[in-house]
């Protein structure tokens, strides 16, 4: 027999158990649903422009029949760069083009963060916040954006021009720490750096990507450290009789 005590106590157990395993993730700046909103609901019509309809057949030709959904994220993409965020009208549009049931659309556009699928400013600045990144200062680089645009991460500047994201590794942390405006990278940056560059893009200038630092890539910041001497040519180290 099992005690009252022992039974309550099971009972407590089972419900924080199943607390745990059923509370959903509340902390994200992207909704894995969507919501109607007057600016983004399937009744405002979307459709693609004729340069971006010939550049749809282009991309569904590389697919053969039967594969055609392979082209879905390109043409998401498409979507995307044509309307400045991905509007669940468009979502919808790329399902009727690729023949696909709307579900299948929504998989793709809400698994990837490359997809905003919230209105989106002009310039989309994303700062990495990674470990090398961090190490390196972007907790820095993260206030001055905030500071300079007088807005939080996830959030719009009111005449749309800035939206601000804190982003996981972007893949180029021999140069932490940096940050992507839409398809450019800006690295090795100095508080400095970043406030220079969002006052360019403020001004409607496109500031020269890259490094900040005077490297031309990601070669050692000092000079080299290895690979000084010519490279030997073909044949080196092989035995005089071949
Ligand atoms: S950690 Fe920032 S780019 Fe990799």
């Amino acid at each position: 027999m099992i005690s009252s005590g022992a039974r309550r106590g099971l009972s407590l157990l089972r419900d924080t158990v199943r607390r745990i395993t059923t509370s959903s993730c509340v902390k994200s700046d992207a909704l894995f649903v969507h919501r109607d909103t007057p600016e983004d609901n399937p009744d405002i019509p979307f459709e693609f422009t004729p340069e971006n309809k010939k550049r749809i057949e282009a991309i569904m030709a590389i697919y053969p029949e039967g594969h055609k959904r392979g082209a879905l994220i390109p043409i998401l993409d498409l979507a995307q760069r044509q309307h400045g965020w991905l509007p669940i009208s468009a979502m919808h549009k790329v399902a009727e083009i690729l023949d696909l049931p709307n579900m299948r659309v929504y998989e793709v556009a809400t698994f990837y963060t490359m997809f905003l699928r919230k209105p989106t400013g002009k310039y989309h600045i994303q700062v990495c916040t990674t470990t090398p990144c961090w190490l390196r200062g972007s907790d820095e680089i993260l206030e001055v954006c905030k500071q300079k645009l007088g807005i939080g991460v996830g959030e719009t500047t009111k005449d749309g021009k800035f939206t601000i994201s804190e982003v996981e590794c972007l893949g180029a942390c021999v140069n932490a720490p940096m940050m992507a405006v839409n398809d450019d990278y800006y690295e090795d940056l100095t508080a400095k750096d970043t406030e220079q560059i969002l006052q360019e893009c403020a001004e409607g200038k496109t500031p020269p990507p890259g490094p900040r630092n005077g490297r031309f890539a990601a070669e050692p910041a000092g000079g080299l450290t290895s690979l000084k001497e010519e490279p030997k040519g073909p044949g080196f180290g092989l035995q005089p009789g071949l």
